[in-house]
Parts: C-alpha cells; structure tokens; sequence
C-alpha cells in the first residue's frame, strides 16, 4: 500500500490500522473519517458493489471533510477492501463494526472475531440500541467489546455513546474514548446498559409523537418537521431538555418548572399517542414521506443536511468559550 502524504497523530498510532465491518450508511461514513485522521482501513463487506459503494460513497463525503478542516487528498492510498474476513482481522489495532442490526448476526461475528484477532485490539460495534453484553455472550474474551455508536453521520455528528458491558474492562472504556476523540468526536461514556442507549430512546420518544400526530391528521409531514427545527430543534442545539426547562421556570429554575408546569405536563403524558407501524399505517407514513421529499433525490438532501449540520457546528465551535 502507498502511504499518502497525511500523518498519523500520536495519540491515534497505537489504533493502527482499523478494520471495518459492514460497508453501508454507517461503516462508509467511519471509513471517510478514519482515512482522514491518517489512519489505514481495511473494510469487509460480502456485497458485490462493496468497492463501488465505498469509493463513491468517501468521494460524496469529501466536500464535508474538507469543510471540517481534514485533508482529502490521496485518502484511499490507505483503504483496502478485503471480503475474507479472517484477513481483514489480520493485525487490526481497532474494529468498527457496522453490520445489520440483528443480535444473533453481531453475536456470531464476535465469536468469530475473537478467534483471529489479539487480545489487544479494540472492539467497537456501532450498534444502535443492542447491548453489547448481548453481544457478548458465548465470548471468551469479551474484555474488550463495547459499543460505540454513533449518530448519522459519523464523519460529522460530534456524538458517540460509548456504553461499555459487564465484562467490559474499564482500560477498553478508557482507549475507546481516547480513539474517539482523537478523531474529533465527542464520546459520552452511559453508566448502565440499556437497550436503545440515550440517544435513539429520546429519538424514538419524540418520533412515537410525530408519527402519532401525522397519523392523526393533526399536521402534514412536512409541516411537522418546520416545526421541530424552527423550535425544539434550535434549542437543543443549544441546551438539551434539562437546561431548557430550568431556563422556562424563570429565576427559580427547573424546582420552579417543576411546580408550577410539572402536573400539568404529567398529566399530557397520558394522552401521548401509541401508535402502531403496521402494514397500513407504515404505507401512510412512506405515502407522506413520498409527497413531501420524493421529488428531491437522497444524495441532495443528504448534501443539504451536511452543509447546514456545518453552519451549526461552526457557530456553536464559535461560541463554545460562552456559556
Ligand atoms: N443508519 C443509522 O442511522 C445508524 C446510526 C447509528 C448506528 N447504526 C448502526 O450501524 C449498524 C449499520 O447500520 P447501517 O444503517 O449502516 O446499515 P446498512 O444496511 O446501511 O449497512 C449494513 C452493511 O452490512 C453489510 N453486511 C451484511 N452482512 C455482513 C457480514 N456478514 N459481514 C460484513 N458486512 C455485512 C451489508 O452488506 C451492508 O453493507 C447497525 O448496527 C445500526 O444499528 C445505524
């Protein structure tokens, strides 16, 4: 492999080389990033496309790396894509894996990774809501599995929840976290295990609602979504629900909140929607989704995203001395 011009920072060489698993949304976004940092990646993915997918899904991501100060220039000098798994192991410092969601698939990697990799190498899974103590089961060596994950995309939401199980040592916990922020991340270490982590559970709450108000034919799709981000959505860019609320009850703070708007809002609580994504309902919403954004194709609105996530990244990096 040649190496390009880019240097590995100190703090990231004892990660290298990287090799990650699963090629799609998630694993070509972690890849653009990686080579960014410097650092060599060795992607396995069964799919035929793989080489295809992963070429144009870094050369759709540059614009956004090269937004956030990171070189682009000779990027896939260090990428290699290696369909057998067993050498796509071969000396990994670090693994990123991002296959499907599905606990007896990354139950059964593991168990396989295990056996090929050293008992040093990092092993992160993207997961989005299993445990990795899940994962883990059957594991002789499940000491340095925990998960990773990040928020879409990778390569430019600062998060990743690092949520370590129960035999995750706490050295791992430290290295995952010294990885991640050496490639500019933000990682948030959870304090328990539970499924769906932080994140994705406040996701999932708010989407219930949203689902529930469309199906409802409280308000179009469309709509909905200019409300969240001309209100909830600016805000929490700012300060999350907690900081926000203490800020609602004046001068005495989230006590005063409490009292004063708290029966109330426990009260709403009960007549939050339960709505069911069955056959029907899931042809409304794609019906609704259709009509509002089919017309635009994904990678313009995916553009469109990235360009306006940057603006607010940039502004709040501005701002980050005021609090
Ligand atoms: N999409 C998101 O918004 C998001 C966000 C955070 C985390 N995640 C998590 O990341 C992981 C990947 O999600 P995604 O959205 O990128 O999925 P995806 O469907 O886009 O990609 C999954 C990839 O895994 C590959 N794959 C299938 N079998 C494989 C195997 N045996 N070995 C290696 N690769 C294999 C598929 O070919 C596919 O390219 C999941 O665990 C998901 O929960 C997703």
């Amino acid at each position: 492999m040649i190496q390009s011009k880019i240097t590995l920072p100190d703090e990231l060489q004892r990660f290298n080389p990287v090799t990650v698993i699963g090629a799609g949304t998630i694993g070509v976004s972690w890849t653009a990033l990686f080579l960014a940092y410097g650092l060599t990646v060795r992607v396995n993915d069964p799919r035929p496309d793989v080489k295809e997918v992963v070429l144009n899904g870094i050369d759709q991501i540059k614009p956004t790396l090269k937004a956030l100060g990171l070189p682009t220039e000779g990027l896939t000098n260090r990428l290699e894509i290696e369909p057998d798994l067993d050498r796509a192991l071969q000396g990994a410092a670090v693994i990123q894996e991002n296959g499907p969601e599905r606990l007896e698939f990354k139950h059964e990697l593991f168990s396989k990774i295990e056996k090929v990799v050293s008992k040093e190498t990092l092993l992160l899974s993207s997961s989005s809501g299993i445990p990795s103590s899940e994962i883990a089961k059957g594991m002789k060596n499940p000491e340095r599995l925990l998960i990773g994950h990040p928020f879409n995309p990778p390569h430019l939401v600062p998060l990743v929840e690092v949520v370590p199980g129960e035999h995750t040592k706490d050295q791992a916990v430290q290295d995952a976290i010294t990885f991640y922020r050496a490639l500019g991340k933000e990682p948030m270490v959870l304090e328990k295990e539970i499924p769906g982590f932080v994140a994705n559970r406040l996701q999932s709450a708010l989407f219930r609602e949203a689902v529930n108000l469309v199906l409802e034919g409280v308000v179009s799709m469309e709509d909905l979504d200019r409300i969240v981000t001309n209100s909830i959505g600016l805000r929490w860019a700012v300060g999350g629900p907690f900081l926000t609320f203490h800020l609602g009850g004046g001068k005495g703070g989230l006590p005063a909140f409490l009292q004063h708007l708290g029966p109330n809002l426990q009260n709403g609580w009960k007549n939050l929607g339960n709505p069911n994504l069955d056959e029907a309902n899931v042809q409304t919403l794609s019906n609704h989704a259709m009509n509002s954004y089919g017309n635009v194709p994904i990678e313009q609105l995916e553009k469109s995203r990235d360009q306006k996530q940057l603006s607010v990244l940039k502004m709040l990096k501005d701002q980050q001395s005021s609090r």
